[in-house]
């Protein structure tokens, strides 16, 4: 029977595991050997004094770490799981995929940042993003010294597949795709997605920090079908913890595997591991919040589109709205002097004279609303 996908795609347990036999076709074009960084491919990681010793033990007097406890909760003084096993486990079991298909990054600013430094040769390799898209891709490029081309989204927000075509070479490592897109909200579509998966022999991130929002599944379900696959999400935004820094990277093994010798050994802290294990398993909470953010997103979207002087409201599918005003830099200057702070992004590509808004609590949205109306002085 086929899985009955809902409207909005809240998180659900697929009660399956996907089973990852590769294209035959498209395993042959891809060569995970032959994109990985050469230093990379020989690179011995780090072996930590977990690695070495994963035993039963009651005496750890492997990795100097403080014996006597810490001025907090006693088990601080120790070294978190380098593996991330019981976390992956349980996204595993949330998301119907294998834990070696799952890594787990200090945010997914780190699983951005691992995947240049495993895949593309600084001062060699060019990755390609969309813009107006999420700047880390941009940022993280340029740290790790790869060069940046740009095949900008049509004016509906979709993708140029001709320019996108035109600007792969056979330096070209990774092509950047934000589905919903920050900061215009818009996801993108889904045959164009596999389109550019079919045709380039590179790897393609889909970047879902914002999944949960949309009314579209996640692109999990194609990793069997293409090994150049690798989709991004994160803790940040539905599960309502970017303060813990966990962000989750979906690829094929022999791509995780990869990126697990790159990571600091260490790269999430106890806490964040501890605290997320409880937080995951509170899915029936975060599903309702996900409804109640959805709702107030439709519902200011309404608002601002019958609010005279408001040029346009986006169509989003994240939790946030992009919103076209005559003098937006002037409009974001006025809010701030009332304490609310939304972001400007009227200096971006395509968005000319837009804010982007982020769906507050429902008193939040009203304040907001109130202060556009005195603005507009409606
Ligand atoms: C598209 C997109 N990807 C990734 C991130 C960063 O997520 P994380 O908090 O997991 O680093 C953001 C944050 O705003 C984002 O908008």
């Amino acid at each position: 029977m086929p899985v009955q996908y809902p409207s909005v795609w809240k998180i659900i347990s697929l009660n399956k595991t996907f089973n990852f036999q590769h294209n035959l076709y498209l395993n042959m074009l891809f060569d995970l050997q032959k994109i990985t960084r050469k230093n990379i491919q020989h690179l011995k990681p780090y072996s930590s004094a977990r690695d070495e010793f994963s035993g039963e033990a009651s005496v750890f007097l492997d990795a100097n770490e403080n014996s006597l406890g810490s001025p907090l909760t006693q088990w601080y003084n120790r070294y978190p799981d380098p593996h991330h096993v019981q976390l992956r486990n349980k996204i595993a079991a949330i998301k119907g995929i294998a834990p070696e298909h799952i890594f787990l990054g200090n945010g997914s600013d780190e699983c951005i940042d691992i995947l240049f430094r495993s895949f593309c040769e600084p001062g060699v390799s060019n990755t390609i993003i969309c813009p107006p898209t999420y700047g880390m891709y941009q940022v993280s490029a340029q740290i790790n010294d790869i060069a940046l081309l740009e095949a900008p989204l049509l004016p509906d927000f979709q993708l140029h597949l001709p320019h996108l075509e035109q600007l792969v070479t056979d330096k070209t490592r990774i092509i950047w795709i934000c589905s919903p897109n920050n900061p215009t909200g818009n996801l993108m579509h889904w045959e164009d997605i596999e389109s550019v998966l079919n045709h380039f022999s590179g790897l393609v991130v889909v970047d879902e920090a914002y999944i949960n929002f949309a009314r579209q599944r996640s692109l999990i379900s194609l990793l069997p079908d293409y090994p150049n696959l690798v989709v991004l999400q994160t803790l940040s935004k539905a599960w309502g913890l970017a303060g813990l820094r966990i962000g989750m990277a979906f690829a094929s093994a022999g791509i995780i595997e990869i990126m697990n010798k790159v990571k600091p050994p260490y790269n999430i802290s106890s806490p964040a591991q501890q605290l997320a294990l409880r937080a995951v398993e509170e899915v029936g909470q975060v599903n309702d919040m996900i409804t109640l953010l959805v709702d107030m997103r439709d519902a200011l979207a309404d608002v601002l589109r019958q609010m005279q002087g408001v040029t346009e409201v986006y169509p989003s599918d994240a939790n946030f709205l992009l919103v076209k005003i005559p003098e937006a830099h002037q409009v974001y200057e006025f809010l701030l002097k009332k304490g609310i702070v939304v972001r400007d992004r009227s200096r971006v590509l395509l968005c000319d004279d837009c804010l982007r808004i982020t769906i507050g609590t429902e008193q939040e949205n009203t304040l907001l609303v109130d202060a556009l109306a005195e603005w507009l002085q409606l």
